[in-house]
């Protein structure tokens, strides 16, 4: 189902590294030249049953690396927030169709502060809930795990959805990313990739061995699927 056109982009999760160790496991990232995004999840305690990691982290990123800054708010009420997060360095900020805020008015505010917009939907909602949004999206982001923690299993349930997105945006006339996010590694994404997404997030799976092992095999079992 893959357009096969664009490459598919590899966005590093930070929830995967090692949180002592976050510049040593990002410059063996960017060492590899593999993964193009660095994805960092956000969570509430409320939206998500977790807390992570706040604008300041996204400003010291920027300050050292070159990535695309994915900021993937899985909060109730991101909009307090998108401000601090659009002025620390965030490139493009996905907020959750399910949170409390209204999506559009989520959305228009991250594309009026000059950052990219993305909407996500978790495992359990349709896609076609996305398709009021889609003229102000940059991309969709489809959950294959349950908002939370890194280190899930993928749900293959989830692999018509991606079809379906796909299917849904290429209709729109394309021009928008789709990411796929959990429990990624070199056996699912490949699945992933040939369903339609061209944005994949891995965490755990990326940073259970150096980096330059784990993506240069989830590189080479892309490759072959989308031959
Ligand atoms: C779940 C997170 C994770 C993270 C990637 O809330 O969104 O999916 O980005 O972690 P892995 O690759 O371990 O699922």
């Amino acid at each position: 189902m893959n357009t096969g056109t664009e490459k598919i982009i590899i966005a590093a999760s930070i929830l995967g590294a090692d949180p002592l160790n976050l510049e040593r496991d990002l410059k063996a990232v960017q060492e590899t030249g593999q993964a193009e995004w660095v994805q960092v999840d956000v969570m509430d305690g409320l939206f998500a049953a977790n807390l992570s990691f706040g604008p300041d982290t996204v400003a010291a990123i920027k300050k050292k690396f070159p990535f695309f800054i994915d900021v993937h708010l899985m909060m109730e009420r991101p909009k307090n927030v998108l401000e601090a997060f659009a002025r620390k360095g965030a490139d493009l900020i996905t907020v959750h169709l399910e949170a409390k805020d209204n999506p559009e008015e989520c959305l228009r505010l991250i594309k009026n502060l000059g950052v990219k917009a993305g909407l996500a939907v978790k495992p359990k909602t349709p896609i076609k809930e996305i398709f009021p949004f889609l003229e102000l999206l940059d991309l969709v982001l489809v959950m294959t795990v349950e908002p939370g923690f890194a280190g899930q299993g993928f749900l293959e349930s989830c692999l018509p959805k991606i079809e379906e997105a796909r299917r849904m945006i290429q209709k729109a006339g394309g021009g928008r990313w789709l990411e796929v996010d959990g429990g990624i590694n070199d056996q699912t994404a490949p699945k992933a990739a040939r369903a339609g997404a061209d944005v994949l997030v891995c965490g755990s799976a990326l940073f259970r061995e150096p980096p330059k092992i784990t993506l240069a095999r989830m590189r080479e079992t892309i490759q072959k699927t989308l031959k």
